[in-house]
């Protein structure tokens, strides 16, 4: 391995303990206390780990947790309900729809039925078009906590070509938009991209968030690149469950210059993000 880890627990952890400052400066100086409503519709194992994990770490930072797990036969229109009454809710300052949600739903609607104000997953068409027209916006948590990443291990990102594998709402789409803002030379590919593998030997940046474990593999990183890993994927290997990313990261770490870890890369920026966007969206409704 000749790569850095870039270690996204330890950063995660300073995030979440300057939001915890300024969540006890609010109730001190204010008397105002940011709170995050999480909504879980259904079952799904991976998602409850998920949304378990938001309302710990928004208590310890201080926030207050409201936690809605409705049945998976909920239907659409009762879930639209709940919202309207988080938007009317002055102390919920934070909305987050954890998705997937069953295919009965449609989650456009229900993403767009979010206050933007109080929309800190980014998701809502409002806050997707201030953030692609470079305008003040609620910024979606896994591109913003990579951007970080990104930002405290090389400073400015300026001119580096930067390539996104994946382009998905939630990852790859809003990641090109923030690396752009950061004036980096953007490609965004996928499945259907042709000469993959040229395109990635380009990159001084490789962000991957495709879902596939191990797919991106070190013979076609430039040396010396930073790879941002995005993926978590359960796989059985040796009769054992063991999570890995989308990027197979010993042959990786032999060709890059830096590189994220799954688990303790991209995972733990994510709800840490999560909890400064909840912050803001507190002070910005404070006014
Ligand atoms: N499911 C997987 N990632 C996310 C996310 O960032 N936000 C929400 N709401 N659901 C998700």
């Amino acid at each position: 391995m000749v790569a850095t880890k870039i270690d996204g627990r330890a950063f995660a952890e300073t995030v979440r303990q300057d939001v915890a400052r300024h969540v006890a400066q609010l109730r001190s100086d204010h008397g105002v206390t940011p709170g995050l409503a999480v909504v879980l519709v259904g079952e799904d194992p991976a998602s409850e780990v998920y949304v378990r994990n938001k309302g710990k770490q928004t208590r310890e930072c201080g926030m207050a947790s409201f936690e809605h797990k409705l049945d998976a036969a909920t239907s659409e229109a009762e879930l639209l309900g709940l919202i309207d009454r988080l938007n009317a809710d002055p102390s919920v300052h934070g909305i987050l729809v954890q998705l997937p949600l069953p295919l009965h739903i449609e989650s456009n609607k229900i993403l767009n039925a979010i206050d933007p104000a109080k929309d800190v997953d980014g998701f809502h068409i409002s806050n997707v078009g201030l953030l692609g027209t470079g305008q003040k916006a609620m910024v979606p948590c896994t591109p913003l906590g990579c951007l970080m990443l990104l930002r405290h291990h090389h400073g400015k990102l300026d001119g580096l070509n930067a390539v996104v594998l994946g382009r998905s709402n939630i990852v790859g789409k809003p990641m090109a938009q923030l690396l752009l803002r950061d004036n980096c030379t953007v490609t965004i590919a996928h499945s259907h991209s042709r000469d993959l593998e040229s395109i990635v030997r380009s990159a001084d940046i490789v962000i991957v968030a495709v879902g596939r474990p191990e797919i991106l593999t070190g013979d076609w990183i430039r040396p010396g690149a930073t790879v941002i890993d995005v993926g978590i994927n359960r796989i059985e290997r040796d009769g054992k469950t063991k999570l890995v990313g989308d990027v197979h990261f010993d042959s990786a770490a032999d060709m890059a210059g830096a590189i994220t870890p799954v688990p303790g890369g991209v995972g733990p920026m994510t709800i840490a993000c999560l909890l400064a966007n909840t912050l803001t969206a507190c002070c910005r409704a404070k006014g």
